[in-house]
């Protein structure tokens, strides 16, 4: 692993299945092992910052620093939650577009940006990402030691495979510092014969890539983020909670491992 940090891009083809809040609850969770962990919204909807109390009227943040071509570092805010947060910021349409030019021109744009970003040994970056294909998810994997997909225990997801897969040979495989790709299921309902099934076929197709701790549905997830807090400071006891925890040991044996 380098020793800037361990970067772990979070993704998924498909809107809407969970990715800002496993990186927030997982933010929390390494926060709560004693980890150092930088949060980054590379997502222009900027909703990371809603879970981690950032003030709503302020709007710095990553993008508005690349345009202004100053240091990353001034965007930061550091969560009452514990963790350092680099906000995507609030930037207007045809500013958001130029921003996306520039990443579209210079790939390797974020690796370099978090090679300069000072950092205490051992930090663990977490990335969240707007879903699909785009310039962002390029920039996320191309600077990413781990790559973790969110599915969603139904078919939908699970035909996205494939497509993730492609993501992870184009900008992934061929890098020999990448220490691997793996899945997590969210929003799983054992309660349903039809997510019991999918979430087999998931585990068959693929093995241990697919984490052991699946993430369950759990109403917590959304009343915390109503409260703008990761779901462990409002729910310590929750499902969402636990899982949040047994996700982030999985992590850290990973990191490890690597
Ligand atoms: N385990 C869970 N149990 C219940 N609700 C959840 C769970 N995980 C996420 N949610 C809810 O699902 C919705 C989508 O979550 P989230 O915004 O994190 O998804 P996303 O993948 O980041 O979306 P986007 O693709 O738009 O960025 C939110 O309302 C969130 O509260
Ligand atoms: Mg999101």
């Amino acid at each position: 692993m380098t020793a800037r940090s361990t970067v772990v891009a979070v993704v998924s083809p498909k809107g809407g299945v969970g990715k800002t809040t496993v990186v927030a609850n997982l933010a929390m969770a390494l926060t709560d092992r004693r980890q150092s962990v930088l949060a980054l919204d590379l997502d222009p909807q900027n909703a990371l910052r809603l879970h981690l109390k950032m003030p709503v009227a302020d709007s710095r943040g990553l993008a508005v620093q690349c345009l202004q071509q100053a240091s990353l570092d001034h965007a930061e805010f550091l969560s009452p939650y514990g963790m350092r947060l680099l906000p995507y910021g609030s930037l207007a349409e045809d500013d958001r577009r130029e921003f996306e030019r520039m990443l579209d021109r210079d790939p390797q744009w974020l690796r370099r940006q978090l090679d300069a970003v000072p950092i205490a040994p051992g930090t663990i970056t977490l990335i969240d990402t707007p879903p699909g294909g785009s310039v962002y998810l390029q920039q996320a994997l191309l600077a990413a030691d781990l790559a973790l997909m969110v599915l969603l225990p139904d078919a939908a997801s699970f035909v996205t495979i494939a497509s993730m897969e492609r993501w992870l040979a184009d900008y992934c495989r061929s890098r020999s510092e990448f220490a691997g790709s793996y899945y997590v299921v969210n929003r799983m309902n054992a309660a349903r014969p039809l997510c019991r099934d999918v979430l087999g076929a998931m585990q068959r197709e693929l093995g241990y890539r697919l984490t052991p701790t699946v993430l369950r549905f759990d109403a917590m997830v959304e009343e915390a983020m109503a409260s703008q807090a990761p779901v462990s400071r409002y729910a310590p006891d929750s499902l969402a909670a636990q899982d949040a925890a047994a996700l982030a040991d999985w992590l850290l044996a990973q990191v490890e491992i690597a």
